[in-house]
């Protein structure tokens, strides 16, 4: 297949662009390179398309024809990877909102398929665990701008060729992500704080629970929703939450240090207590089966040579 991945020097792109390519597939990574590393795409044989802005989608249409689109690219948060402020509203709902317009005018136009990446901040404050069923609960600009992507989205299903599936992430952490910064998951972050010896630093009295997602199930899952037979917005996490303690003693076990949490004051007025999937209807639709618990993946990031690592 003939396949674009946009975000495709990003971490969740650059993975899913690699493996694709080790399918067989013929793949095209486009990014602005505005936000992402090139250090993410050395091993990925595949021709690279270099984007002029965040809105150039001209250039994806150009190349012609695609069989299948996994469009990653976004602003991913409302911080930056070096903490600035990307609350602006109307450059996160340009950059997110109107370029998925123009790529879902060309899948109507070619009958491309689309996988979209869509993210549980919609859940906000909501219950848990979380179902696609509940009613949304965005909490600020990038969760707004998913939560309008997805109706967007379910307006232009009956009008594609291929169902159409957006897939809320949970926590995604994997090698690739160092260029996030304060972004990247909090997994390699404490990892970098305890590989240059300090405590890692975690919210009093490091209880809250995530649902961390390994990188290699989030690329499966896009695999798998390739077969899905329905339209639609599904979760795509681990299906099980851990706490901060827990990564933290993983963290030690694999990098063989005893480095205590120094627990700080959680400065926020609001962070979610609890996150954590349900994942009965991605099972239902696309027999998505997450792979890995936390020990596990914390195993295979560690093998991979990354944990905790900063690009050069
Ligand atoms: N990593 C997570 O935990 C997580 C969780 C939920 C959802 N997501 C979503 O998954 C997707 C990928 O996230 P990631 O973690 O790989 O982040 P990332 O920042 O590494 O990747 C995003 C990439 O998109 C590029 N980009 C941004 N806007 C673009 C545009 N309009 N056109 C082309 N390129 C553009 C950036 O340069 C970057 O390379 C995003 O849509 C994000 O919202 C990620």
């Amino acid at each position: 297949m003939r396949v674009l991945v946009t975000g495709g020097a990003g971490f969740i792109g650059s993975n899913l662009a690699k493996r694709l390519a080790k399918d067989g597939h013929d793949v095209v990574a486009a990014d602005s390179f505005l936000s992402a590393h090139f250090l993410n795409l050395v091993d990925f044989p595949g021709d690279v398309l270099t984007l002029r802005d965040h809105e150039d989608v001209q250039s994806m249409i150009d190349l012609g024809r695609f069989d299948a689109i996994f469009h990653e690219a976004s602003i991913t948060g409302v911080v930056g990877a070096n903490g600035e402020n990307f609350n602006d509203q109307q450059r996160m709902m340009r950059n997110n909102v109107e370029t998925f317009r123009q790529l879902l005018d060309w899948s109507v136009e070619t009958k491309a398929q689309m996988i979209w990446a869509s993210s549980c901040s919609i859940y906000g404050r909501g219950a848990v665990p979380m179902k696609e069923s509940q009613a949304p609960d965005p909490l600020n600009i990038y969760a707004f701008s998913k939560l309008t992507m997805e109706r967007m989205a379910a307006r232009y299903a009956p009008r594609l060729a291929k169902p159409i599936v957006g897939l809320r992430y949970s926590n995604v952490y994997g090698p690739g992500e160092d260029h996030k910064g304060k972004l990247a998951s909090m997994i390699h972050q404490l990892a970098k704080q305890m590989r240059a010896g300090k405590r890692p630093r975690i919210f009093t009295a490091g209880e809250q629970k995530r649902d961390f997602v390994y990188i290699d199930d989030v690329v499966d899952v896009n695999l798998k929703a390739m077969k899905s037979k329905t339209s639609g917005a599904f979760n795509a996490g681990a299906g099980a939450a851990w706490s901060f303690n827990q990564v933290v003693a993983e963290l030690n076990r694999v990098l063989k240090t005893d480095l205590q949490p120094d627990y700080f004051t959680n400065p926020y007025s609001f962070t979610q207590d609890w996150t954590q999937t349900d994942l009965s209807a991605a099972k239902a639709a696309f027999g998505y089966a997450p792979q890995y618990d936390l020990a596990k993946g914390i195993d295979a990031y560690h093998a991979s040579g990354k944990l905790g690592i900063s690009f050069a």
